[in-house]
Parts: structure tokens; sequence; C-alpha cells
């Protein structure tokens, strides 16, 4: 049955326990907040509405997630007391439309699947449908009560248990389908007579068995769909968890991770054929590999293009970069933004590129800078060779044309233009534009002092 869908995300708790300023549901897994990763799945429903229930920290939670939708139409319901998960839907109510049907989700609950959510859609007919688990250790959640036939009859919290309920494994996840022409009368029925003294929307499963209205349920295909975040020790679980199901993906589409538990990717990561990741590399951003690419160990590699046959050696890290066909790069490189490697050209160890082009089949691969340059075709770049871009207060331009060699411990003081074929002789330091196809020398001569050591001897 198919009604305008409408999704209310509670979002109003404190979370006092992940000790921090950040309000709680903007504390990210893989990168982005809680409340993102659940607003991802409330928008592949196609909801009518959308409405976050805020408190604590609400200006905060506005800003950061009204900058990241400006493009969906979020309705902001606030709860100024914390009064229990009755009050804070109540607070929604008048955001919701009168014929819908409302989906209850958690800004702290952040593994929740569309699928999951759909299943609970499916089994909507004008009546409640719940999200249940059951699970070992039931402590601390809501038990499912059924009567004699099996129905769910209500939902009786942790602490309002009796000892018997308290053996109930049958658990409420918290998650709701409820028909908004009956919402308004159950939440105004609450009452907050229970041992924390809160409006507690579990108490809305009995008042619809009171009601008649029938009470469905859909088993969590995966517990951690229904795991909420109150302190960093489950954050950090529902990371990890995140991230081995992503890299589970990636070994699906057949990238070959060497350790599938020491990958972090944190954004979106594409890769064509007979691509290697060695371990503990982090992905962020936008990464595409071409076929044939392999990342040594413990790469980090933030918005980059790497076309086919590049090897990224170890411990390099690549960040809004753009590396061609058959280019090598490390151990231990850093390509900052603007980093773009041609076809076939090396970059070694303990050199740094930013905003610059190495030309095709270029060597720069020792202990160099290399910034806002243009390097042409087939040039080496000695070990220790800086490219001095910056006085200070601007930022000047090196070229260095095709088949150049600069020799090592070289300074080429920007803005200068070393000409086609030019040979630059080690330690020079460079001020002027050098001759195409020549050498220049731009260092002391060597000279010996005679005597000099006699002198100064006893
Ligand atoms: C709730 C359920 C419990 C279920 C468990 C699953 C109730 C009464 N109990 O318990 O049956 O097993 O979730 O995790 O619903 N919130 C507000 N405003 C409030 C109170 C809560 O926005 O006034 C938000 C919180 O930020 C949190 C969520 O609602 O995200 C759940 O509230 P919490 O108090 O943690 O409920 P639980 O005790 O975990
Ligand atoms: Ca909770």
């Amino acid at each position: 049955m198919k009604k305008n869908i409408n999704i209310v995300i509670l979002a109003a708790g404190q979370g006092k326990r992940m000790n921090s300023a950040l309000p709680k549901v903007l504390h990210p897994i893989s990168c982005k907040p809680m409340l993102e990763h659940v607003i991802n799945a409330a928008k592949e429903l196609n909801p009518s509405k959308l409405v976050v229930v805020y408190g604590h920290g609400g200006d905060q939670v506005q800003k950061v997630i009204t900058q990241k939708f400006a493009d969906d139409n979020i309705f902001w319901a606030h709860q100024d007391q914390q009064l229990g998960t009755g009050h804070a839907l109540k607070c929604a109510v008048p955001s919701l439309d009168q014929d819908g049907v409302t989906l209850v989700l958690y800004g702290d609950v952040p593994l929740i699947s569309s699928a999951t959510l759909t299943k609970m859609l499916d089994k909507y007919d004008d009546n409640l449908v719940m999200l249940t688990d059951v699970i070992d250790n039931p402590f601390g959640y809501g038990r499912i009560v059924r009567n004699e036939s099996g129905n769910i009859i209500s939902i009786v919290e942790e602490k309002d248990t009796t000892s018997e309920q308290k053996l109930i494994r049958e658990i409420n996840t918290g998650f709701y389908v409820l028909p908004n022409h009956k919402l308004s009368g159950w939440l105004n029925k609450l009452s907050n007579n229970n041992s924390q003294g809160e409006y507690y929307l579990t108490d809305v499963v009995a008042l619809a068995h009171k009601d008649k209205v029938g009470i469905n349920y859909v088993v969590t295909p995966h517990s951690y769909e229904a795991m909420g975040v109150n302190n960093k020790l489950q954050l950090e679980q529902l990371e990890r968890i995140y991230q081995i199901n992503q890299a589970n993906k990636l070994l699906e589409e057949g990238i070959t991770l060497l350790d599938k538990s020491r990958i972090d990717l944190r954004g979106k990561l594409t890769a064509g054929k007979d691509c290697l990741i060695d371990v503990n590399c982090v992905f962020e951003g936008t990464v595409t590999l071409g076929d044939n690419v392999t990342i040594g160990a413990g790469c980090l590699i933030r918005n980059a293009q790497i076309a086919n046959g590049v090897t990224i050696k170890p411990y390099s890290i690549i960040e809004d970069a753009q590396i061609d066909s058959g280019a090598q790069v490390g151990p231990y490189a850093r390509l900052r933004p603007g980093a773009k490697l041609a076809e076939n050209s090396h970059v070694g160890n303990f050199v740094e590129i930013k905003n610059s082009q190495i030309g095709i089949g270029s060597k720069v691969n020792h202990l160099t800078y290399i910034g806002d340059s243009s390097i042409g075709k087939k040039v080496n770049v000695g070990a220790g060779s800086v490219t001095c871009n910056y006085d200070g207060k601007n930022k000047f331009k090196t070229v260095i044309e095709d088949d150049v060699f600069i020799g090592s411990g070289t300074m080429m003081v920007a803005p200068v233009t070393i000409g086609q074929g030019a040979l630059i002789a080690a330690g020079s330091v460079i001020t002027k534009d050098a001759q195409a196809n020549e050498l220049t020398v731009a260092r002391a001569k060597q000279m010996t002092i005679v005597g000099w050591k006699a002198k100064n001897k006893k």
C-alpha cells in the first residue's frame, strides 16, 4: 500500500558519553556525520517529508546538514527538553502529512539501510510495522511482549521489565512505520508514568494493540543496522563494520586487497581490472584507478585519478593529483594538489610535487621539491633539487623544457626557465634563465688555499 511517506529522524540526544563538544549525531562514520548516513538512507525512499527532530547543539547540526543537503527540503522540529522518544516524535507531528505514513529513524543509528526500511514499508497496510531483532544479550533494550497467539502486544523497557521479561531475547530496535491518522491520538495518550519518567514512543505499540490496529514486524537482516552510538567504543565498532562491508564490496568488484581488514575507504573508490592494494591504505574523496594499478602499503590517497599500469610504492601521500599511465610514484612520495604526472614519469622517495606538471618519461627521483612548475618530456631532476617558488609573499613559476638535465642540489629561483636540452651543473643556484642546449654552471669556483692548514696548527 503506497502513501505519502514521511520520515522522522530523532536526533535531539546530547550524547554526554561522547565526551565531545560536537553534537553526537555529527560524529563521523567514514568521514561523514552519522546523521548524514541516516538522511542518505531516508532519501532513497523518496519521502514526501523528511523531518529532523533536533535539540542539543541544534544550530551546529542544522548548519552542517543544511549545507550538505542544500538541494533537499529538510524540515526541522525543535525539541527543547528531552522528555522521551514519544515526546520527540510529537514535536515532528505538525510537519507531517495528514494521510501519510511515518517512518521513525534515529540520528545515532547510522547503518540502517534503505533495503531494510523498504521491507518495512512493504509490510505497511494501515498497520504498525516494527523492526525487531533477536540477540543473545538483550540487556538495555526494550523487549517485545507477545500474547499466547504469538502476536506482538507491547514493548517493555529494560528498566520496567519483570525478571521474567528480562529473559526475552526479542528486542525493539526502535524503528517503526506508523499510520499518521492514528499517530497524534496515540502520542497524546502517552504518559510518563514509568521508571524513567519519560514519554516512551514504545508505548504506542500497546495503544495500537488496544485500537485493534495490526502489528507487523520485520527482523533486522543484520544486527549492525540497528546498532546505536552512545560512546566512542560503539562509534569505533560501527566504523569497523562499515569499513569491512565496503572492503567486501571492493573484493566482490574484483579489486585485490591483501587484507580486507586493513583498508579504510572514506569516499568512493573505483578500479579497473587487476588492481592490487596492499595493507593499511586509506582512500578519501573520489579515487579512480585504471587497470593494473598497484598500490603499496601505507598509502593515503585523496581525490586522485590514477591511470593504467601505475605503481604507487609504499607510504606515499597523494592528494588532488592526476597520474597518467605507466607512471611510478614513491616510496615516500608526496603529491600535493595540482600535481600532474604524465605517462611513464617517475617521482621517487622524499619528493614533493605541488601544482606542477611532470612531462612524459621525466624523472624526479630523490629528495626534491617541485612547486608551481612545468617540466617537459624526458627531463631528469637530480637529487636534492628545489624550485624556489616563494619569496615570502608571492609564488613564482619554474619552467623546465624538454630533455633538460638538472644536476643534483640545484636551486632554481623562480621565475626562471631552463631551456630545452640544457644541462645544469650540480650545486648551481639558477637565478636567470638557462640557455637551451648549453651547460650552465652557477656556483662558487672551487679553490685550494695552499698552506692554510699548516699556519693554523699550533
Ligand atoms: C529506545 C527504545 C527501546 C529500544 C532502543 C533501541 C524507547 C522508550 N525505547 O531506548 O525500546 O530497544 O531505543 O536502541 O523509545 N531522543 C530524542 N529525544 C528524547 C529522547 C530520545 O531525540 O527526548 C532520541 C535520542 O537522541 C536517541 C533516540 O531518540 O537517538 C533513542 O533514545 P534513547 O533515550 O537512547 O532510547 P533507549 O533508551 O536507547
Ligand atoms: Ca539509545
